[in-house]
């Protein structure tokens, strides 16, 4: 399928070797790099924050797509952005005044992703699907990494890509948690456009062969 991404997430590299992990992802065919930002009260967990972004973004050469999974994300938006995101996406949850949310990362000429927790209605984003670029349907408990897939988010996808055809064609969907080589195709298939992969990448032995494979699963 056209116009289909690929977005290894930076939560699993190894920090110790950031550089070494971003170059490898540089020289391979992904399309864009994830940067999970948690804050241990939105999310159970607190990944990194922006020195580390910093720090990726002086060696990446893709598009930088900033997952925040903190409250009140409105803080820091132009941090964000100053820092080199080129998609922000926020959470539906932590997010009171979406729609004022959205709008303040557009304002930055950037463009605006939502994420659904699992248990999230995709319909919930009805009144606002058209000034979205990106929905991020999570396929695991946003947090950490390496969680098993939930099957359901097959059926979020396929209603969500129904949905957008008449609010938003152009809208990229985008698959978070659990995504491997073995459900990429089913996943494009029910209307992904772009999948997020941590472990099952840089777990690998070689990442970059791994992302030839997804990409040739979600390609033929
Ligand atoms: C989870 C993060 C994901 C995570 C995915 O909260 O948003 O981006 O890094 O990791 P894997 O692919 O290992 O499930
Ligand atoms: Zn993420």
């Amino acid at each position: 399928m056209k116009n289909t991404f690929i977005a290894p997430s930076v939560l699993a590299a190894d920090f110790a070797n950031l550089q070494r992990d971003i170059e490898i992802i540089n020289h391979s065919d992904a399309d864009w790099f994830h940067v999970d930002i948690m804050d241990g009260m939105f999310v159970p967990n607190i990944s990194f924050g922006m020195p580390v972004l910093k720090a990726i973004k002086k060696h990446a050469t893709k598009l930088l797509d900033v997952h925040l999974m903190i409250e009140n994300p409105d803080r820091y938006i132009k941090e964000f952005v100053d820092l080199g995101a080129e998609i922000i996406t926020v959470h539906y949850e932590a997010c009171p005044h979406l729609h004022r949310t959205i709008q303040l990362i557009h304002s930055y000429g950037i463009k605006a992703g939502v994420a659904l927790n699992p248990h999230t209605n995709v319909k919930l984003l009805g009144n606002m699907l058209e000034e979205i670029d990106l929905v991020c349907i999570m396929s695991v408990n946003p947090g950490f990494g390496g969680q098993a897939f939930i099957e359901n988010t097959y059926n979020k996808i396929k209603a969500l890509r129904e949905f957008s055809k008449i609010k938003n064609p152009d809208l990229l969907i985008e698959i978070d948690g659990g995504v491997s080589i073995k459900n990429a195709k089913k996943l494009v298939d029910a209307g992904a456009n772009v999948l997020v992969s941590g472990s099952s990448i840089f777990g690998a032995a070689n990442p970059a062969d791994t992302i030839i494979q997804m990409k040739k699963e979600i390609v033929d």
